[in-house]
C-alpha cells in the first residue's frame, strides 16, 4: 500500500497527544528527521515541547540563522543556545581526532541536559528512523571513528524516549516533511562534529572561520559548475584546513600562509567513495577564489585524490 503522509500525521499526532503527558524536549540541528519529529510533536502538545538548537560555533556559514528562521516559520517553540565559547574552551589545545569527537559529543550532552532540566522535560523526542536502528547493532565493526549524531544522547538521562519516526524510511520522512510544509533541502551530508573535524590540529574560532569560508567557496563553485552541466554534482564536497604552512609570494613580498585541501567525493552510501573528477578549470576557479578572497590566511590550495578506502571521506 502507498504510504499516506496525511494519514500518518493524523494518527501519529493523536498517539503522541495520549503518550506525552508532561513536557518534552528535542535537539534539532535543522536536519529533516529531527525537524519532522519536532513538528509532529509540536502539533500534538504545542508549547509543552521545547526544540533546542545548540550553536557550537562550528556550524556552516549562515546555518544558525537559517535554522532559526525555519523554526519561526514552522511556529515551533524553540531555543537557540549559543554555546560556542563553551565548545571552543573545551577544545582548546586538543589535536587528537577521537578526543575532539568525544569532547564535542559530551559537551553537547551537557548543554542539552541543562536545557532539559531548566525546561522541566520528562520526555526526550528523537528523530530516529528505521535505517538508524536497522544498520546499527551489529557490534562487529571496528570503531574507525566515534560517530556523533546530534540526536544521540545517553540512556542515563532518565527521560522517557519518544521516537515518532521509528518505522519510517528516508523517502517516507521526506513525504511527511513536504506534507508538513518543511522545506527538504537536498543538502549534502554534514557530520555531527561539524567543522571541528575539518580543522586538522587545534580547533580555534579563527580556524573555524577560515575553514567555514573555504567550504563556502568549494560549495558555491562545485554547485555552479554542476548547474552549468560542466560536471555531475559530487556526493559530498568541502574544504579542510591543514596545520601546514608554506612559503609563497604576495605581490613582491614573501608570504607564509596556511593550506586548504579540497575534498570532493562520489559515493552512494558513504561506505566507499572515489574522489571526484573535477574539471581542471573548476579546480582553478576554486583555487583562485580561495587565494584571492582568503589571502590573509591561506596561500596554498591542494586537491585530495584519495579514494575511500584507504582514506575516509572526512580527514578526521
Ligand atoms: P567518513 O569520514 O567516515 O564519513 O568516511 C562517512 C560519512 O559520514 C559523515 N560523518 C559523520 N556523520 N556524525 C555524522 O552524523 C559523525 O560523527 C560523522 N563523521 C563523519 C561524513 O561527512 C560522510 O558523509
Amino acid at each position: 500500500m502507498m504510504f499516506d503522509p496525511k494519514a500518518f500525521v493524523e494518527e501519529k499526532v493523536e498517539e503522541l497527544r495520549k503518550k506525552i503527558t508532561g513536557k518534552a524536549i528535542i535537539a534539532c540541528s535543522g536536519g529533516v528527521d529531527s525537524t519532522v519529529a519536532a513538528v509532529l510533536v509540536d502539533r500534538a502538545i504545542g508549547e509543552r515541547l521545547l526544540t533546542v538548537y545548540v550553536d557550537t560555533g562550528l556550524m556552516r556559514k549562515g546555518e544558525t540563522e537559517s535554522v532559526r528562521a525555519m523554526f519561526i516559520r514552522l511556529g515551533v517553540h524553540f531555543n537557540v543556545v549559543d554555546a560556542s565559547d563553551e565548545f571552543f574552551g573545551a577544545l582548546k589545545g586538543v589535536t587528537d581526532p577521537e578526543a575532539k569527537r568525544k569532547i564535542i559529543g559530551e559537551r553537547f550532552i551537557r548543554v542539552f541536559e541543562r536545557e532539559a532540566k531548566t525546561f522541566g522535560a520528562d520526555s526526550l523526542v528523537q528523530g530516529t528512523i528505521a535505517p538508524d536502528w536497522i544498520e546499527s547493532g551489529d557490534g562487529v565493526r571496528d570503531t574507525i571513528k566515534s560517530h556523533h549524531n546530534v540526536g544521540g544522547l545517553p540512556k542515563d538521562m532518565k527521560l522517557k524516549l519518544v521516537e515518532p519516526l521509528w518505522d519510517l524510511y528516508k523517502d517516507e520522512v521526506r513525504l511527511v516533511a513536504r506534507y508538513l510544509g518543511i522545506e527538504v533541502a537536498e543538502r549534502q551530508p554534514f557530520p555531527g562534529p561539524a567543522l571541528a573535524i575539518r580543522i586538522i590540529g587545534e580547533v580555534t574560532p579563527e580556524a573555524a572561520s577560515i575553514v567555514r569560508d573555504a567550504c563556502v567557496i568549494v560549495e558555491e563553485e562545485l554547485e555552479e559548475a554542476s548547474s552549468k552541466g560542466l560536471m555531475v554534482r559530487p556526493w559530498q564536497y568541502f574544504a579542510v584546513l591543514l596545520p601546514v604552512q608554506s612559503v609563497g609570494v604576495q605581490g613582491d613580498r614573501r608570504a607564509y600562509g596556511r593550506t586548504i585541501a579540497i575534498r570532493s567525493v562520489d559515493s552512494t552510501d558513504a561506505m566507499t567513495a572515489s574522489f571526484s573528477r573535477i574539471p581542471y578549470d573548476v579546480l582553478e576557479r576554486i583555487s583562485l577564489r580561495i587565494s584571492n578572497e582568503m589571502k590573509a590566511n591561506v596561500n596554498r590550495v591542494v586537491y585530495d585524490v584519495t579514494h575511500k578506502p584507504p582514506a575516509t571521506i572526512e580527514w578526521e
